[in-house]
């Protein structure tokens, strides 16, 4: 049984005792980070009150014992999204994820060749290949969005011709929340030979994911959006893919054999690409934060949170002032705009009513261009949120007329 009041408990900063701007928290800004349940933190702390010691280095106990506690994190990921252990790179988040297989792939790609990606994408699915076209030539293609701003299989099939060595997608958009076919998206890109890296930053968190399902050739995702510690996050792709693929990162612990005519060969995936000293209790808490998640059920938490969408989408209809941008979509993201007031302006308005929510362009510049607006606000649901957080939204939207009077005046 889904019992939010019951989940909340979990949550130190959901105890009722925080505050923002001196009013109770309400924190709807999970596309950004989530707050971490007790579980997650008690699982890092364990670590270093427990076990403290580096991994694959020394032969004593407690170095034994966090080589087992690291292997074991993996191994939750990787059944998670339903991988092999040897296939789950762990990294410091998606950023890094996407620019590692940037890095991989700008040896293999040439002049010519064209990475199609699509406006609605994050920053760091954005500027790795940028930077690859300046590179080597490469023609950066956009996948046109149709009238919603959603990525479709018709409009894929525009623009996807022989020349198209890799495409970049996004499961679920950081600003409008469409959810894309990645399953048919991925086939149709393998029909024309190309690599299909698939941005998982705002599904897992939120949805079951099965990478061989939906067969990606890559994968990432950050453990900070789904109740994990921050700088830890995953790196997937088919295993031959990885292991034909450079390391952006070199260093100890990776690297099998090196000499003094600067020759050097790398370690077996996953490890050849988890140079230095990873972030062992990083992993650990996100293997913690995937048991918590598992007992709940990705499946409640994905039906809770649409059922919250609606019940925001029906309340936002209560302020005329407000105009959402997507209200088709059906994931826990809405974006809006109060009318005649500055997104960021419309932020602060918020925080004095203890509301926190992101406003500008989401790290989606391109999108922002299409939507014709310079900046939006973005409330973003998770699971330990309420109708009450929602309320307090509405709530504090409504007031958004004496606040246009004192923005005029
Ligand atoms: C869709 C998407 N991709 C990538 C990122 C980057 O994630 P991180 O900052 O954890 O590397 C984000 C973060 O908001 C995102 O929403």
């Amino acid at each position: 049984m889904f019992d939010v009041k019951k989940i909340r408990k979990d949550f130190p900063l959901l105890d009722g005792t925080k505050t923002v701007d001196g009013k109770p928290l309400v924190y709807l800004d999970n596309g950004a980070t989530t707050l971490k349940p007790r579980q997650v933190i008690d699982a890092e702390v364990k670590y270093y009150e427990n076990i403290g010691a580096n991994i694959h280095r020394g032969d004593y106990e407690l170095a034994y014992n966090a080589d087992v506690a690291y292997s074991e994190a993996r191994r939750k990921v990787a059944k998670f999204i339903g991988a092999d252990d040897k296939e789950i790179v762990f990294t410091s988040g998606t950023t890094m994820s996407l620019n590692m297989v940037a890095y991989g792939y700008s040896k293999k790609l040439n002049k010519g060749d064209v990475i199609l990606i699509d406006v609605t994408e994050h920053a760091s699915n954005v500027l790795p290949w940028f930077n690859i076209a300046k590179e080597k030539g490469v023609e950066i293609r956009y996948i046109p969005l149709n009238e919603n701003g959603e990525v479709t299989l018709e409009n894929l099939k525009k623009v996807l011709t022989e020349d198209v060595k890799l495409v970049s997608i996004t499961q679920v958009s950081n600003v409008l929340g469409y959810v894309n076919d990645i399953k048919e998206l991925a086939r149709l890109a393998h029909e024309v030979g190309a690599v299909f890296v698939c941005d998982g930053a705002q599904s897992t968190p939120h949805m079951k994911v099965d990478v061989k399902d939906l067969d990606v050739d890559f994968f990432v995702f950050s453990g900070h959006k789904l109740c994990a510690p921050t700088g830890i996050g995953v790196l997937y792709g088919k295993y031959d893919l990885l292991e034909n693929m450079d390391s952006m990162l070199l260093g100890g612990g990776m690297n099998n054999t090196f000499n003094i005519l600067g020759e050097f060969s790398y370690l077996p995936t996953p490890t050849k690409f988890e140079a230095g000293t990873p972030n062992i209790a990083g992993a650990i808490g996100l293997g913690a934060a995937i048991d918590y998640l598992e007992s709940i059920g990705m499946d409640n938490i994905e039906a809770y949170e649409k059922e919250l969408k609606q019940y925001a989408l029906e309340r936002l209809k209560e302020c005329p002032n407000v105009t959402v941008y997507n209200s088709s979509s059906t994931t826990g993201i809405i974006d809006f705009n109060i009318e005649g007031v500055p997104a960021q302006d419309a932020g602060s308005h918020f925080n004095h009513y203890g509301v926190c929510v992101r406003t500008g362009e989401h790290c989606a510049k391109l999108l922002h261009n299409y939507l014709h607006v310079d900046s939006t606000v973005r409330c973003s649901l998770y699971f330990y949120n309420t109708k009450e957080d929602i309320d307090a939204l509405i709530d504090a939207a409504k007031e958004g007329g004496d606040f246009l009077d004192a923005f005029f005046n």
